[in-house]
């Protein structure tokens, strides 16, 4: 997630909106680029549903507006309907993040009665077998009923596709997938290589090629779509020298609870070391929030050493991606490398630099997936 501002706090002050509720690791699908850790969190260490209930009732009360209820696949938790609830009696809006696999009629409807306000579709590709090669399970036929479901139900719909050199030069179809099932929101999110996605980077990086052409495809479908379903193009920080504002500034705007309650200020920080992660089975979310390392060490800019403590540009991207940093230079507190200025910059330049084109026909090699498996397999 990237942003920057909050409408609860400031900068000195800062309060959390947003909320991800990673409900459970479980998932039915294998993606190469998964967000989920390394490391997953077995189904019988998640919280509970009264743990989740009183996780949410604080969240509202730390000036949490937004949750999105994510996972792994959250439709794995029987109880989600009872999650739903607990959010919105909370006055907290909640949208689903599913791969659609188990969304049923009736179950939307208990979802829907529960409370949930709207739902984000994960999108593999335009062409089915495609879709279900890189999803790691046939899965496009239900994605599509899914869309038909929500769609039935009144619910707002968007769909989030994670791109990649194996759909990037899908695009057009990709986006004609919105205004066919439905959706008024299509998020075009280029991989970010963190977790399973750093592992399966080379099968995943993308050429600069297929991005100046995606980049053309996204401005011209723009227009054409205007007024009728937003397209939003979340950039590939690797390839443009431009560090991110990750997450809208670190423990900024937003807080991650995972499955088994620990609590960061993103989905990706778990790996950095040292964090001393808090978990709200052990802590209120206030203090977690206002006092603990693991949301304090990182925040505004005052840990910053150059070039970013003296860069005009550091309470605009607060200094790139702390998880990214830790990724590919060992240490949280350096300037992200993907920032043309960072000393470490020619570790994504060079990177790229090298990369080919990819053969017309290009099909998956073998990445790892959090299935610990081949996810897919060489299509030729
Ligand atoms: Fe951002 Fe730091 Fe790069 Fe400046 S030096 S642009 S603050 S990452
Ligand atoms: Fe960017 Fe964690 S993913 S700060």
């Amino acid at each position: 997630m990237t942003g920057t501002s909050s409408p609860s706090g400031d900068r000195a002050r800062p309060r959390p909106w947003a909320l991800l509720a990673e409900l459970t690791h479980g998932c039915p699908l294998h993606c190469p680029y998964c967000s989920n850790p390394l490391e997953l969190t077995r189904r019988s260490a998640e919280l509970t549903t009264d743990e989740w209930r009183e996780a949410l009732r604080q969240a509202a009360d730390l000036g949490v507006v937004s949750a999105h209820l994510s996972g792994g696949e959250p439709l794995l938790r029987s109880d989600l309907e009872a999650i739903v609830a607990a959010a919105d009696g909370a006055g907290i809006h909640t949208q689903l993040i599913t791969s659609g696999v188990g969304l049923s009629r009736a179950r939307l409807g208990r979802l829907v009665d529960a409370g949930l306000r709207s739902v984000q579709l994960s999108v593999q590709h335009a062409d089915p077998s495609a879709s279900d090669l890189i999803a790691g399970r046939r899965s496009f036929v239900d994605k599509e009923r899914a869309a038909a479901l929500v769609r039935d139900s009144g619910l707002p719909l968007g769909l989030n596709v994670v791109l990649h050199r194996h759909n990037l030069d899908a695009l057009d179809e990709l986006i004609d997938l919105a205004p066919a099932w439905g959706a008024d929101r299509i998020e075009l999110a280029n991989t970010q290589f963190y977790g399973w996605a750093l592992r399966n980077r080379a099968e995943l990086l993308p050429s600069r090629e297929q991005l100046t052409r995606a980049q053309q495809t996204v401005r011209r479908r723009r227009d054409e779509l205007a007024g009728t379903v937003e397209l939003v193009w979340v950039v590939p920080d690797y390839f443009d020298g431009n560090a991110k504002p990750c997450m809208g500034g670190w423990g900024a705007i937003s807080l991650t609870i995972a499955p088994d309650g620990t609590t960061l200020p993103c989905p990706a920080a778990a790996s950095i070391p040292g964090l001393d992660a808090p978990n709200v089975r052990d802590h209120r979310l206030e203090w977690i929030w206002v006092h603990s390392r693991a949301f304090t060490l990182y925040r505004g800019t005052e840990w910053m050493r150059d070039p970013c403590r003296s860069c005009e540009l550091r309470e605009k991207d607060f200094g790139g991606c702390r998880c990214q940093a830790f990724a590919l230079t060992g240490d949280a507190a350096a300037t992200d490398p993907a920032c043309r200025l960072s000393p470490d910059h020619a570790l994504v330049r060079d990177l790229v630099d090298a990369l080919p084109e990819p053969p017309a026909s290009a099909g998956l090699g073998k990445p790892r997936s959090p299935a610990r498996r081949a996810a897919v397999t060489p299509r030729g």
